[in-house]
């Protein structure tokens, strides 16, 4: 699909407060990682509440090019038969990824355990992201590129192991993507592939990799790390994942319900594993009433429903070590910074410029356009807060979906509404969006 061909305004407005129960769909990075595991896995995996957006929906017709056999049986319910381990079969074309570099790289992994060669590409936004810091790793299992772009960007061929070899590889900056890449290509090599992180970035590949029976261990590494330590060539079983609500889809209506005057909402089954929720930790910092009900869990990912009540905010300092566990979150608050009272500081942001878009320097845009005052200090972001937002702004998405969300938020808080160029890019990770916001009360036009 070519978004910008059918570019779609929206303008957010402020009207009355938001209210109501809403389940956001669901997680993103489990759904690949479920749909990618069960390719690899010997058996039926069952899939419920996947998330069924474009860049999830790139990744189950990759599955079923490498040989899956991959249907849906409901709605958000799926079913995978996989191939085993580097069981992939050759793909007949190019492998095309849209918009999902958490689509692409974990693919890249998994392929190059496989003795075949794949095409990997996606969209523009895609395009232009670094592939390097994947394919080294891979490299040295033995995986091998064609000719490539500056960077290693798509598009690219990539010639996948015949013998792989375990390796034990730091990761040089805290990404699940690298580590699970690793992970997967370590699948189809003999022994123990080991990865080392300094920060640990969110673990769901570790513990779905158990789910479905794999030898791995996870130890502490240092203040923040982690080691982990995954025996290849086991048999992956097809298992039951049941997906939950995505937090960093969540973050948008929470962040909505804590701005708007009177809102109170509750979100149901939102994902609470501790390498997830940065952000929750740093509104309730600010200020936010956030409230956790019960938690329970399944295949080791636990989810708790929400009830989030509007609040007065200030502003806090936030600390680079926290930056893995938001690393997705960093657009919407800046958006809460925006209209909580006094600075907010934002530490250690490097990695926001390798994302879907330069989100460092869109956050700053985002803010900017519509009347805040913002600074980008090295890889810190400085937001001034002053308790409101004057709006009436034009905000241009890059083609990037978190950038569209985040400014339609701030616009149903601002003095006057913020338009954003195009929403199409919304449905990479949440084609809800704008009908859920609208049945909690959001005014958009
Ligand atoms: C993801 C990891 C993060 C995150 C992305 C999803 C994942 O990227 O930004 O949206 O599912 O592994 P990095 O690992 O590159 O930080």
């Amino acid at each position: 699909m070519t978004h910008s061909e059918h570019p779609t305004q929206l303008e957010a407005r402020a009207g009355g407060p938001l209210s109501g129960k809403a389940r956001v769909p669901g997680d993103k990075s489990i759904s690949h990682r479920a749909l990618i595991l069960g390719a690899l896995a010997v058996g039926e995996t069952r899939i419920s509440g996947l998330l069924e957006g474009e860049d999830v929906l790139n990744t189950a017709k990759s599955m079923r090019a490498l040989g899956a056999k991959v249907e849906r049986s409901g709605d958000f319910a799926w079913k995978v038969n996989g191939t085993g381990v580097a069981g992939f079969a050759q793909p007949q074309g190019p492998l095309d990824f849209g918009n999902s570099g958490t689509g692409c790289r974990l693919v890249m992994g998994a392929v190059a355990g496989c003795p075949i060669t794949a095409v990997f590409d996606g969209d523009a936004s895609l395009r232009s992201r670094p592939m390097r810091r994947i394919l080294d790793p891979l490299e040295l299992m033995g995986a091998k590129t064609g000719e490539t772009r500056e960077g290693g960007r798509l598009p690219l061929t990539l010639h996948g192991a015949r013998d792989p070899v375990p390796i034990t590889y730091k990761t040089p900056v805290a990404s699940a993507q690298i580590k699970s890449a690793v992970l997967l290509a370590g699948l189809a090599a003999p022994g123990v592939t080991t990865v080392i992180e300094q920060e640990a970035s969110r673990d769901h590949t570790e513990l779905m990799l158990k789910h479905f029976g794999a030898d791995l261990v996870s130890t502490r590494e240092g203040a923040h790390g982690r080691k982990i330590a995954l025996t290849g060539q086991p048999e992956l079983h097809g298992a039951k994942v049941l997906v939950p609500a995505d937090p960093s889809s969540a973050a948008f209506p929470l962040v909505a319900a804590l701005i708007v005057e009177g809102s109170e909402i509750a979100l149901l089954d939102v994902m609470t594993n501790p390498l997830r929720t940065g952000l929750f930790k740093t509104l309730r910092e600010m200020g936010a009433f956030i409230e956790e009900g019960e938690t329970r869990g399944d295949a080791g990912e636990p989810m708790a429903q929400l009830r989030v009540r509007a609040s007065k905010l200030r502003g806090v300092e936030v600390p680079p070590e926290r930056a893995p566990s938001m690393i997705d979150e960093y657009l919407v608050l800046a958006v809460a910074a925006a209209f909580a009272e006094g600075t907010t500081i934002m530490r250690g942001l490097k990695e926001l410029r390798v994302k879907e878009s330069d989100r460092l320097k869109a956050t700053a845009d985002m803010l900017r356009v519509n009347g805040v005052k913002v600074e980008i200090s090295g890889d810190d972001l400085l937001v001034e807060g002053r308790g409101h937002v004057p709006g009436g702004g034009l905000v241009k998405t890059h083609m990037d979906h978190r950038i569209a969300m985040s400014a339609l938020v701030m616009g149903l808080a601002s003095d006057k509404p913020v338009k954003v160029d195009d929403t199409a890019f919304i449905a990479t990770s949440f084609p809800d969006f704008i009908p859920m916001m609208r049945a909690l009360g959001a005014e958009f036009f």
